[in-house]
């Protein structure tokens, strides 16, 4: 039976890739991080086959005990402060998370190996934004990276260490450029989850508006299920690479808010939506659109989900979900 560890494993992606990893049989090990995290009851809920340990990315010495008790054939790195807008408040912080953090993962993964340091696979979950201010569309693998916040910055710093860490030690290190990627366990910080709760939430007579910030961002969106499916085909390719994993198209804030009305109803949404200057960015991301040409032809990747299809799927699940907290 193979083993994995998944640092994150609380977060959106790292519940999916646990119920993956089970589902095809691994013994699956969750980094889960602080003193009684509430987060923790999720991962015994959702995904009950999880060994939960113990463990923080900022402190080395903690990710070499879960190393030693998961003894883990893949590693899947997919823990960091992973908000884009709170990164500017907590720059430092991010740094460390999800840049440093990064490095303390590689070092307890290679001190861990020994001498065979191509015997435990290694996923790194990069990022989109770290295209930033795009300089190419699409972007692929081979596009120049413009990171444009602290987040941005520090997957970066992932990113290159990396692929420092298979050049330097022969490891088995994949980086993973994934760009957005949804789905209804995404978190209410981010913008389409904020959405399709808002809208479920106004269509039901609980809210009577939603505040939002840029509308003309336009983002890749995919199902998060089908991202971390990629995931785990790199860790099972000849050689550690980076992919792109993407769908190839590009939708507006606007063209998001279009779907997720319509589907309560609503066809006009310009009295419900406000903007408000707060949820702008000191630096924004305008477009993001992938070329995931490399991860289609060398691992077989293909995305299962719509655009439309992800949108109807947050906001029925949030329509659930408030139906049954409004007792109805
Ligand atoms: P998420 O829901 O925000 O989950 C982040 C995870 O990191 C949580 O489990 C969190 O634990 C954990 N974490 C935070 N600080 C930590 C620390 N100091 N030590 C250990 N764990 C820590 O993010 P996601 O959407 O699942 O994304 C997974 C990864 O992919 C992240 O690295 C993200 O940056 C990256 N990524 C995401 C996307 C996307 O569109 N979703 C795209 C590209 C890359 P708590 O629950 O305890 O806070
Ligand atoms: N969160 C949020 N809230 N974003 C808003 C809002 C709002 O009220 N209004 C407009 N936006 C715009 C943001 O300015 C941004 O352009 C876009 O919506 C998407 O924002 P998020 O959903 O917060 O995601 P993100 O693109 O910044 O970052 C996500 O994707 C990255 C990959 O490209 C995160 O998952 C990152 O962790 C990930 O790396």
């Amino acid at each position: 039976m193979p083993r994995a560890l998944i640092t994150g494993v609380t977060g959106q992606d790292g519940l999916y890739l646990a119920e993956l990893l089970l589902g095809k049989g691994y013994e699956v090990f969750g980094l889960v991080r602080g003193q009684n995290n509430p987060k923790r009851e999720l991962v015994e809920q959702q995904v009950p086959g999880v060994q939960i340990v113990t463990g923080d990315l900022t402190d080395l010495s903690s990710l070499m005990r879960a190393m030693t008790t998961a003894a883990p054939d893949e590693v899947y790195n997919l823990g960091a402060i992973s908000f884009v807008a709170y990164s500017w408040e907590n720059a430092r912080l991010t740094s460390e998370v999800t840049g440093l953090g990064v490095l303390n993962m590689l070092e307890a993964t290679r001190l861990y190996s020994g001498d065979d340091l191509s015997r435990v696979r290694f996923y790194q979950a990069s990022s989109s934004e770290m295209f930033g201010k795009v300089q190419q569309v699409p972007q692929s693998e081979a596009t120049l990276l413009w990171p444009r916040s602290p987040y941005g910055v520090a997957k970066v710093y992932g990113h290159y260490m990396t692929i420092n860490y298979r050049e330097s030690y022969g490891m088995h290190a994949s980086s993973g450029i994934l760009f957005n990627h949804e789905s209804p366990r995404r978190g209410p910080e981010f913008v389409t989850r904020k959405i399709s709760r808002a809208v479920a939430r106004i269509s039901l007579g609980l809210q009577d508006s939603i505040s939002l910030g840029n509308l003309d961002a336009k983002r890749d969106w995919g199902f998060a299920g089908d991202y971390v499916d990629a995931m785990w085909r790199m860790l099972q390719a000849p050689a550690g690479d980076d992919y792109v994993v993407a769908t190839g198209e590009t939708h507006s804030i606007r063209e998001y808010l279009d779907i997720a009305f319509a589907r309560v109803g609503i066809d006009d949404w310009s009295d419900l939506v406000v903007v408000d200057p707060r949820f702008f960015r000191p630096a924004e991301v305008d477009l993001l659109i992938g070329d995931a040409t490399k991860a289609r032809t060398e691992l077989g990747w293909e995305p299962q989900v719509s655009f439309p299809e992800l949108v109807t799927m947050m906001v029925d699940a949030d329509l659930d979900e408030q139906r049954a907290l409004a007792g109805r």
